[in-house]
């Protein structure tokens, strides 16, 4: 199995990292020697990915010098390094330094932090931005072990995606130790003013000291999640689950770091009501760390498998119906992508398998893998029964676990155990039309929430231009009203948009996903008083996917494009590469 995004070979592997660092905030660099251990059976030569590092020795076994060099350079996979090797050499030792540039890394000041008073730092490797910090074999089919020592200044609290320390050392130095095999896209570290709190004997929160108490309270079903989770598919293999909130400024609402999930403080609503993001974070345990996407081609067996786990655990947790209104919102997400996709002349990628050589990893990062992922996932269940898909999945994390898996791997595994356990032939064109054929299938489920009947009823009633009694919204969570905004008419009056806005208080929220799509909502219909919340809102927040649909809906004027490259051009500092990957090209376009 080869990689197009990695420009390492099989030839040599590497087993087990020892990393010690000196994160250094003056300079935003980390000095930092990476000591690899090879497996036995390696090659003459080894390859490793980098990007944008500063080597400046090499050595193999504890010291002998060797010849290494750097050989193919390509703007999206960085830089190959390759290094010689002898029969007998068992390590490799790289010192090098960061680029202050970095691409996973981004480098707070006091001012980006939510306390303002220490900067602070975040990694972020997947897909393919590791190799910016470690020089490493970046690809998801190789595994290894790791420890670190890391300093950092003595203020501040290091944390990895390993064991971790609970409180601050007045040394400023940590270790760390990560003993399950992890691939390179879960390496990470969190260096900050960061306070822990325990939820339970094995589950906790970290976070700066003005959010700590919010997000415990926001995650106090953090063990039920876990139990749910163990109880469906099978031991949680990681020991602790821990949930670090970052600054507003991380790209993603969450990243499944191994027994540290990186979380967005924008799921802090207040209400509990935007965790089911934990639950896929946690899910992540399972299906992708655990069971781990081969190539980037096949990241919908990540993701796919991980929204139809999270669904399940938010089922047990908080019933059918609740589950039932993720799924229809996601259903609703996955037409929309589609749409899109075939817009932009991008038909291929509405595929689950993917082709994504020559193309940045990222691209794959769509609601395809997602939710196409999740309904073909429960296509299979609703077929065959979910006791069979159940033990299935049991089954398939267990005899899987901390290997890699292809999509047609995955095809054989599942076809061969329901024949074998359950005497069941797979329809083979089911597969290839979920998984080679673009669009969705006539078949997909369509999920029936009560609580979005109830929202309809209101919605009809708003379209008919009955006057809503604010007692028929009383008790709506973010999702009714997320469905609710989704489905209004696309043009509104001025009076509409007043009407609305004193029915559900939108303006003022300080929930993200309101502020999203209402956000939308307000451009579109140039409802003048949000503007100032959504500029607020797109210079301190740094989460991708609220600001795509913002300075998409900006851009689509001219007047907006000026004013959308305006805005960025004050918060382009505040966001994390993966932000202003995408942005700098979606807000490139001349204005005219
Ligand atoms: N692993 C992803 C985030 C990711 C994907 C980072 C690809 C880089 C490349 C994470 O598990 C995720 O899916 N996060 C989602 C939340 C989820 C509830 C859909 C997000 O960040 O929005
Ligand atoms: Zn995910």
């Amino acid at each position: 199995m080869t990689d197009p995004h990695s420009f390492s070979t099989p030839e040599s592997r590497v087993k087990h990292l020892k990393w010690s660092a000196k994160v250094d905030f003056e300079s935003r660099v980390i000095r930092a020697e990476a000591t690899w251990e090879l497996k036995g059976d390696h090659g003459d030569t080894i390859r490793f990915d980098t990007k944008d590092l500063v080597i400046s020795e090499i050595t193999l076994d504890g010291g002998k010098p060797v010849k290494w060099s750097f050989g193919r350079n390509d703007s999206i996979l960085g830089l190959e390094l390759i290094i010689p090797l002898e029969k007998s050499t068992k390590e490799v030792r790289i010192t090098y330094q960061t680029s202050p540039d970095a691409e996973a890394l981004q480098w707070l000041s006091p001012q980006q932090t939510a306390d303002k008073n220490l900067p602070f730092l975040f990694t972020q490797s997947q897909a393919i931005l590791a190799r910016s910090w470690v020089p490493c074999q970046d690809t998801p089919g190789v595994r290894f072990t790791y420890v670190a020592n890391v300093t950092v200044p003595p203020d501040l609290l290091a944390l990895m995606s390993a064991s971790n320390p609970s409180s601050k050392d007045p040394s400023g130095s940590y270790r760390f130790e990560m003993r399950q095999p992890i691939p390179s896209y879960l390496l990470a570290l969190a260096v900050g003013d960061l306070t822990f709190h325990p939820i339970s004997e094995r589950t906790g929160v970290y976070a700066e000291s003005s959010v700590i108490e919010k997000a415990t309270w926001e995650f106090a079903d953090l063990e039920k999640m876990v139990a749910a989770a163990e109880e469906l598919y099978g031991p949680y293999q990681w020991d602790r689950y821990d949930v670090l909130v970052l600054p507003p400024s991380f790209p993603f609402g969450g990243m499944e770091n191994p027994r540290l999930t990186f979380a967005t403080p924008t799921i802090l609503a207040g209400d509990r009501s935007l965790t089911s993001l934990i639950a896929h974070e946690l899910a992540h345990s399972w299906s992708g760390n655990l069971v781990t996407n081969a190539t980037w081609n096949d990241f919908w067996l990540n993701e796919g498998f991980t929204v139809y786990f999270e669904t399940r655990i938010m089922e047990k947790l908080y019933g059918t119906d609740y589950a039932e209104m993720l799924a229809s919102l996601n259903l609703q997400d996955l037409h929309d992508e589609i749409r899109s996709l075939r817009e932009k002349g991008l038909s291929h990628d509405t595929r689950l398998q993917l082709d994504l050589s020559g193309r940045n990893p990222d691209e794959g990062v769509t609601s395809i893998a997602y939710n196409k992922g999740y309904f073909f996932l429960r296509s299979i269940e609703e077929r065959y029964g979910r006791d069979k898909f159940d033990l299935f999945l049991r089954d398939y994390f267990t005899d899987n676990a901390f290997g890699s898996m292809t999509t047609e791997s995955f095809r054989n595994y599942i076809t061969t155990y329901y024949n074998s356990k359950f005497g069941i032939q797979l329809d083979a064109k089911h597969f290839d039309q979920w998984i080679l054929t673009e669009g969705l299938p006539e078949e997909v489920a369509s999920p029936q929430a009560d609580r979005f009947r109830k929202v309809d009823t209101v919605l009809a009633a708003w379209r008919s231009k009955v006057s809503i009694n604010r007692s028929e919204v009383r008790g709506w969570s973010t999702h009714e009203w997320v469905h609710f905004l989704r489905n209004l008419p696309e043009q509104l009056s001025s009076e509409e948009m007043d009407q609305l806005d004193q029915l559900g208080n939108f303006t003022d929220s300080h929930n993200a996903e309101i502020i999203a799509v209402w956000g939308v909502i307000a451009i579109r219909n140039n409802y003048t008083r949000m503007l100032p919340q959504v500029e607020d809102f797109l210079v301190n927040t740094g989460r991708r996917k609220f600001l795509v649909p913002l300075y998409t809906e900006l851009a689509k004027t001219s007047e907006g494009m000026r004013h959308a490259q305006t805005i960025y051009k004050k918060a382009r500092p505040n966001y994390h590469f993966v932000a202003t990957n995408t942005f700098d090209r979606l807000l490139r376009a001349d204005p005219e």
